[in-house]
């Protein structure tokens, strides 16, 4: 997947470091050459000689090292490259980055290359959390830097939330997407995401639970396999992914709307929490409590937009819908299959007990036409993951 691809990979000073010579031995792998750099604080994580020996390629450190300019000077260095890794990529590297730094080679080199730059944050969650590194982070992303994660999960630090290393793989199929490889390169898949907000008048609206955290993690897999993504999302808690096309709507007919206009599509996944209704008569001012008693709502059904993108004139090849279930999950989602026309179905359980509508974990059932697979409880993203994977096999008529 990236044979005779030449990463110039820098390695920050995080203990996600340990996770770069994993992510060295996948590039390689996949047929990169991988040229390493290494930080003065990435070699209090994880030794020169083991970079090098895994890279099998001599590793840069310093700036000034008489012996790597008379072979090869940083600029150039810097530009034989097809793409620019970092990972782990600190807070303090990010901050450097933003501000335009080049105080020592790693620094130096991200100022002088003409490539794309990828990095993987990785940081404690607060570090990750602080207003100066979403700044940065910011900026990065207007600069054109790629980010891969960081992911949610435990730290090494004993905290949890947002600040983990990107696993290697996920860095591998990054680069694959950054270099234009991977599985679902050319083709175009739509996914829906987030809660709808459907208005009772202009101060209320009716919602649901729904955090958006599927649908994006999803997004993003199809992404990192290479696709052209259309996310047409409700108003999510979580924000969408980088390298994206991003629609944002609030209702459900404005939903469908935005569908139908990213049409054709090669796959689509419905992966929204649809409001099934609205209020009949939105109100044009806000309704005031007083003589006229409590308010009386009328609803109307919204429309579908899986049942009508599956009967659509454009319908995608692959059509997935998922299926929110409180009990008797798999006979429902199977009647839901069929009654709404798509391939494929993601069915969960969304009782409370669970914890899965607004949380990290899903534990889903693939429906097909063959019937269902029980999937064991996993982090969405790799929920996602695995669904992309199978769209990605699916389109390809290659087998996983
Ligand atoms: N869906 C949609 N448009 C709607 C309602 C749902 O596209 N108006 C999609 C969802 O994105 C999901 C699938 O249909 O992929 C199933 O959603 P779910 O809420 O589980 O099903 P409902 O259609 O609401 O059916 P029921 O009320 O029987 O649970």
């Amino acid at each position: 997947m990236l044979d005779e691809k030449r990463i110039l990979l820098i390695i920050g000073g995080g203990i996600a470091a340990y996770k770069t010579l994993e992510l060295i031995r996948l590039l390689r792998g996949a047929g990169a050459e991988v040229v390493p750099v290494l930080t003065r604080a990435g070699a209090q994580f994880v030794t020169p000689l083991s970079v090098a020996a895994l890279a099998g390629h001599p590793l840069h450190q310093d700036l000034f090292d008489l012996t790597t300019e008379a072979e090869m000077g940083h600029i150039e260095l810097s530009r034989a490259a097809d793409l620019v890794v970092v990972a782990p990529c600190t807070a303090d590297l990010m901050a450097k980055m933003a501000g335009g730094h080049a105080d020592d080679l790693a620094s130096t080199l991200l100022m002088a290359t003409d490539k794309r730059v990828l990095i993987a944050p990785a940081m404690n969650v607060r570090m990750w959390e602080h207003p100066a590194t979403q700044r940065n982070l910011a900026q990065l992303r207007t600069d054109g830097v790629l980010v891969t994660g960081p992911a949610h999960g435990d730290m090494a630090c004993g905290e949890h939330g947002p600040g983990r290393m990107a696993e290697p793989g996920a860095i591998v199929a990054a680069i694959g997407a950054a270099l234009g490889g991977g599985p679902l390169a050319g083709r175009h898949v739509l996914v829906t995401s987030g809660p709808t907000h459907e208005p009772i008048d202009p101060v209320r609206y009716i919602a649901n639970r729904s955090s958006g955290a599927q649908g994006t993690a999803l997004a993003a897999a199809l992404r990192d396999l290479g696709a052209r993504v259309s996310f047409v999302t409700g108003p999510a808690s979580v924000p969408p992914p980088q390298g994206v096309t991003v629609v944002r709507i609030e209702t459900a007919r404005q939903m469908l709307e935005a569908v139908e206009a990213a049409l054709p599509a090669d796959a689509a996944v419905f992966a929204a929490a649809v409001a099934d209704w609205r209020v009949t008569h939105e109100a044009t001012q806000k309704m005031k409590k007083g003589a006229a008693g409590l308010p009386v709502l009328e609803f109307a059904e919204n429309p579908d937009i899986l049942a009508t993108v599956s009967r659509h004139a454009q319908r995608p090849a692959l059509v997935v819908g998922f299926a929110a279930e409180t009990e008797n999950v798999i006979a429902h989602a199977t009647a839901k299959r069929a009654r709404k026309g798509c391939d494929w179905i993601v069915a969960n359980d969304v009782s409370p007990a669970t914890g899965i509508m607004g949380g990290a974990e899903n534990a889903v059932h693939l429906i097909t036409a063959e019937g269902a697979e029980d999937w064991p409880r996993l982090p969405k993203p790799q929920v996602a993951a695995r669904l992309a994977a199978r769209i990605a096999a699916h389109l390809t008529g290659h087998t996983e």
